[in-house]
């Protein structure tokens, strides 16, 4: 049976994380794509001579020709510039589009059958953008956010109840910005509900606001404390589960920027909500009630979503 190939655009340190990943859970043959002449051959150099020591059997290259990503069943798109310290995902509209169109060409000449996960910032625009840019169906391109902060999310609920991150489930929806909407009530510990847990007298609202907050500039508290780039461990791994549950048909239920055709009363944006990715790509769209809370907030995302597409249709006539 021939391997997966699996196209990596952008060698940075998430590109670099994503390859190392790749190869150590043997998906398939690795291509690790950028415009800096070199690097990405060094990278994939580098990580192949781990192989022995890590015993898996992967074919790594390094390129900076997009006609080596031909026939990748998977692209996952990290390239562009990170924000810094004091800068908001938004600011990186106008450099970031610039890349997905280039991106966005490159897919399209030479992997239109891939399934496409984008991680490159302001997400929710960027993903749209390079869809628009590649002409490849929307159930086929979909953006990395909810998984990541989900995780997060995760993660600081698991340290407040003391328990296990295994047992803590969470979903983050709406936008991947400032206006992400965490939502409480559907987040369990072994599948009791955090409100009830709260009933019992095992945390406070206050303590779970605080969490809601800490989750939404999750990225920004990493940003500011690397000093110079953004999060890559946590991306990483969130977009590897989403090109696992493609490849492997799994069928997972994972929050990932997805397109809406009026499911949640969006039309024609991508925003995070709860998917089923299998072997079809985006097999379905999981439309779960919200209160009203969560849905004033999942409003306030949307708007922000769509305000950031406009300003992309600004800047590039072509997306108009
Ligand atoms: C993240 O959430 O870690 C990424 O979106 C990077 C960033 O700029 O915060």
């Amino acid at each position: 049976m021939a391997r997966n190939k699996i196209a990596l655009v952008g060698a940075g340190m998430i590109g670099g994380t994503l390859a190392h990943l790749a190869a150590m859970k043997e998906m398939g043959d690795v291509v690790l794509f950028d415009i800096a002449e070199g690097m990405p051959a060094g990278k994939a150099l580098d990580l192949s001579q781990s192989g022995p020591v890590e015993g898996f059997d992967a074919n790594l290259k390094g390129t900076t020709d997009y006609a080596d990503i031909a026939g990748a069943d998977v692209v996952i798109v990290t390239a562009g510039v990170p924000r810094k310290p004091g800068m908001s995902r938004d600011d990186l509209l106008g450099i970031n589009l610039k890349v997905m169109k280039a991106v966005g060409e490159g897919i399209k000449a030479n992997c239109p059958d891939a399934f496409v996960i984008c991680i490159t910032n302001p997400l929710d625009a960027m993903v749209w953008a390079l869809r628009e840019f590649s002409g490849l169906p929307h159930n086929k391109v979909v953006g990395m956010a909810g998984v990541l902060d989900s995780a997060r999310f995760r993660h600081f609920l698991a340290d407040e109840f003391g328990v296990s991150m295994e047992d803590v489930t969470a979903f983050v929806l709406g936008g991947h910005g400032d206006t992400m909407v965490p939502i409480l009530e559907y987040s369990t510990v072994a599948g009791i509900p955090v409100p009830d847990l709260i009933k019992m007298g095992w945390s406070t609202q206050e303590k779970m606001d605080a969490i809601v907050a800490r989750t939404r500039s999750g990225g920004g508290e990493i940003v500011k404390l690397l000093g110079n780039g953004s999060a890559y461990y946590a991306p990483a791994t969130s977009a590897i589960q989403m090109a696992e549950a493609y490849l492997k048909d799994k069928k997972r239920v994972l929050p990932c920027a997805a397109y809406l055709e009026g499911q949640y009363g969006v039309d024609g944006l991508y925003v995070g909500v709860p998917i089923v990715i299998g072997a079809g790509g985006v097999e379905r769209i999981v439309e779960i009630e919200l209160n009203d809370e969560a849905k004033k907030g999942f409003q306030v995302s949307v708007d922000a979503v769509e305000e950031l597409l406009e300003a992309c249709k600004g800047l590039d006539s072509s997306l108009a």
